[in-house]
Order: structure tokens, then sequence, then C-alpha cells
């Protein structure tokens, strides 16, 4: 894909639903009594791969535009699927689904594409194993996954890495446990799954870190609103701000507190930023957001910050090499395990267009007030690394080539063409 200098963002956009909140709605409304419909179902191919999952496992799911349908049958009402279950590029799908399919009376195989059968499942398994799962995996830790399902036993499990999928792993199979399954969380995560499991009916608490649920929930069909993605929105959000003479509304946006801290490093670095029409619906926060173009300074991303803008880190490279005093990032050695190794991928292609940056075992540190050159990179088949890459073309001294552009519709199909629709010349 060529990708030229653009002009301004401009208009209002409304991007599509979030990630995160459409697979966990999915799969317990998979498992609660009756019909749930929810809107603005994520467009992504990984929220697909889950659906093409709950359908193998016997449930009925139509769809119709962004609003999906799922029959639910109950928490006993998946069926033993007669092929694999194809995960593709999804660690959100594999890990959550491994949950429930742990306290099944069957055997299930879960598979993925060639990134997500090298990604590390030794943090589910251990957990579940606990717990009494049978699970046996390629080398003990990767994908294939074959689960054959057991009575389950409630834990009281510490997270050794902040991982909302590891967590939700956990809860959804403590749904199956006699008795209280408790996960404790030495690093907030995002809390999509308390939100939606008290949403469909579970009786679920959280405490200063402490998660406890109480097993075999019985959970009510619901109608449900996904907000739109905020880590979606964090390339508008982004390009607008480097593109001067933006000013770019996005409407209906997931503003969780454990997913907003992309906004707090944005207006700590300078941004342009409102947010309006603040409201609450199935236990999210969703808003609108205007942001307008502003130079920024850069900052400093470490600690717990690291563990809440994890998916983020891409863009904000971007955003880094372009402000004023640059961009470190510390303590985001998980970016390694992700749909590539996030470090090595964002470094690679942030040399070939011309930018100094150094890498760290845990992150890197690019300094400020570069400016990114034209230049040939590669997605490296990872949907964030060809988003974040395709905004900083945008803002280049003149037309790219990116090889592998469609990795992009992992999680958003619709990427370029509303990125064309917000800097046409209105
Ligand atoms: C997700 C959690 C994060 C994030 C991923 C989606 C989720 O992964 O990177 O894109 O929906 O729970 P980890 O929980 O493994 O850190």
């Amino acid at each position: 894909m060529r990708i030229s200098p653009t002009g301004p963002l401009t208009g209002s956009l409304t991007l599509p639903g979030d990630k995160s909140i459409s697979h966990r709605y999915a799969i317990l409304a998979s498992l609660a009594s009756g019909a749930s419909l929810i809107h603005n179902y994520s467009t992504g191919a990984d929220c697909h791969s889950t659906l093409n999952a709950l359908r193998a496992l016997g449930i009925e799911i139509t769809e119709q535009g962004l609003d999906v349908t799922v029959n639910g049958k109950g928490l006993d009402g998946w069926r033993e699927s007669a092929s694999p279950l194809d995960c593709g590029n999804s660690g959100s799908a594999i890990r959550m689904l491994a949950g429930p399919l742990s306290a099944q009376p069957f055997t299930s195989t879960l598979i993925g594409d060639e990134s997500l059968s090298g990604r590390p499942m030794g943090r589910i398994m251990e957990p579940l194993r606990e717990m009494g799962a049978h699970i046996e995996a390629r080398d003990n830790r990767f994908p294939p996954l074959t689960i054959t399902g057991q009575t389950l036993r409630p834990i009281d499990y510490t997270l050794p890495v902040a991982s909302a999928q590891v967590k939700t792993c956990v809860l959804f199979a403590g749904m199956y446990a006699e008795g209280t399954t408790i996960v404790r969380e030495p690093i907030r995560s995002r809390d999509h799954t308390e939100i939606a499991l008290r949403e469909f009916g579970a009786q679920i608490q959280t405490q200063s870190r402490v998660i406890t649920l109480e097993g075999r929930p019985q959970l009510q069909a619901r109608e449900l609103l996904v907000p739109a993605d905020l880590s979606s929105a964090a390339f508008f959000l982004v390009a607008a701000t480097l593109i001067p003479g933006s000013d770019l509304f996005l409407r209906g946006v997931g503003l969780n507190p454990t997913r907003s801290a992309l906004l707090d490093f944005l207006l700590a670095a300078g941004a342009s930023l409102e947010v309006v029409n603040l409201e609450q619906t199935n236990g999210e926060m969703i808003g609108d957001l205007h942001v307008r173009h502003a130079p920024v300074q850069g900052g400093i991303i470490e600690g717990e910050t690291a563990a809440a803008l994890i998916d983020e880190i891409p863009v904000l490279a971007i955003l880094g090499a372009a402000s004023e005093h640059g961009l470190t990032v510390r303590d985001a050695k998980e970016l390694r395990v992700k749909e590539t190794d996030r470090i090595a991928t964002v470094l690679d292609n942030l040399r070939r267009m011309g930018i100094e940056a150094e890498e760290a075992p845990d992150g890197m540190h690019i300094p400020g007030n570069q400016k990114f050159r034209a230049a040939h990179f590669d997605s490296f088949g990872d949907h964030r690394i060809a988003m974040a890459f395709a905004v900083a073309a945008m803002h280049a001294d003149g037309p790219s080539e990116m090889q592998g552009a469609e990795a992009a519709s992992v999680s958003f199909p619709t990427f370029y063409s509303l990125m064309a629709q917000a800097t046409a010349a209105h």
C-alpha cells in the first residue's frame, strides 16, 4: 500500500466497536439463557474468530450489519466441536475460550495462525491446571491447545503478569467451580470482564485489586452496546495531534478508566483533547472525544502505566519521535509477546523511516524533534504496527510503501477508508 502525506483530519467519525468488550460479550452471551442482542460488535477478524468458535460449539449466532444476536444455551450449553476451534490471530479468543472449555464434558483443540502459535500459553495453563483442568500444548506452552474438560475447583490466584486475558480465563473457568474463585492483581488490568459478568447477572466483587466470583452463576441474556474502541481511536488521536490544522470528533468511544491512560498521557504531553457527553452504558463509560492539532512534549511510560498503555505504545512511539522531548518506554517487556515482538518491529520500521531510537530489553528510547522520511516498511503481519506506521507515513516527507497493510483488518477493517474520509478536504 502506498501512503502519502495528508492534510488535516477533520469532521466527525464513529469508529467500530471495542475488541476487548466484543469478545467478552459474545462468550458470556453464549453461556447465558436466551437471546442476547449485541449492538456495534467489533468488525475485526479477531472478534469473528470468537463468534466462529462459538458457532462450532453449537451456538446459533446471527449477524445483521453491526448487530449480533447470540442464542445462549446456559452454562452447560456448549457441544463438542467436530473440528479444531480456529482462533486466528487472537490471543484474547484462545485465552478466554480456554476457561469454559476446561470444564466441558468433552475434548477441544484450539489452534491459531503462525503468530498466535508462538505466543505463551503457560500463563493460562498454570492456573487452569491448578483448578483441575487437563491441558496439553506444543512444548507444554504454545498452541495448539488440547483441553479435556474436568470438574474444576475454585482457586485463589495471584496473577504473575499484568494480563486481563489471564484474569478473564481464570474467572470464566471459575464460573464452573463450586464456591468462590479469587483473582488478585498486583497491577490493575482492564476490567471489562468484571463489568460484563455483573451485567449478565453473576455475583462478582472487586476490592483493592482482589476479585471475588461465586461459581455456577445463572447468566441472563442481555441487550448490550459495544462502545467504539479507544485503542483504535488512538491512531486518529495521534494523527490529529501531529498534523497541523486537524480538528476531529470521535463519537461514542469507550472510556473505561482502566483503558483511558491514553488520554492522561496525551493531555500530560500537551495534546488538545476534550471529553464531552460522558455517560454510562452497560456499566462501561462512553463519551465523545474532540481532538485538535497541538505541539506535544512526549513523555515517559513506565510501571503501571506501561501495562495500561500496552496496546497504544506502537502509535505513541510515532508521537514520541515527533514530540519535543521524545519518548522513553520501560517495564514493557510484554510487548515482546504480542502479535509480533513490538519492541523489535517498532524500532525496525522507525529506523527505516530515518528515526533514531534505542532498544532496551523492556522498552525503547526515542529522542524527540525528529522528522519521518518516506520509506518502504512492513506491518510484519501485526495490525497495530500497520496502523501506527500508516500514521507515521501520513506525517512523512513523501509517499511511503507498506508491505502487509491488510493486517489492520485483524482489529479494524475500515481503518484506511476512515482515515481517507477524515483527511479528505471538507
Ligand atoms: C486484552 C488484554 C491485553 C491486550 C489485548 C486485549 C483483553 O492483553 O494487549 O489486546 O481484551 O483482555 P493481556 O491481557 O495479555 O496483556
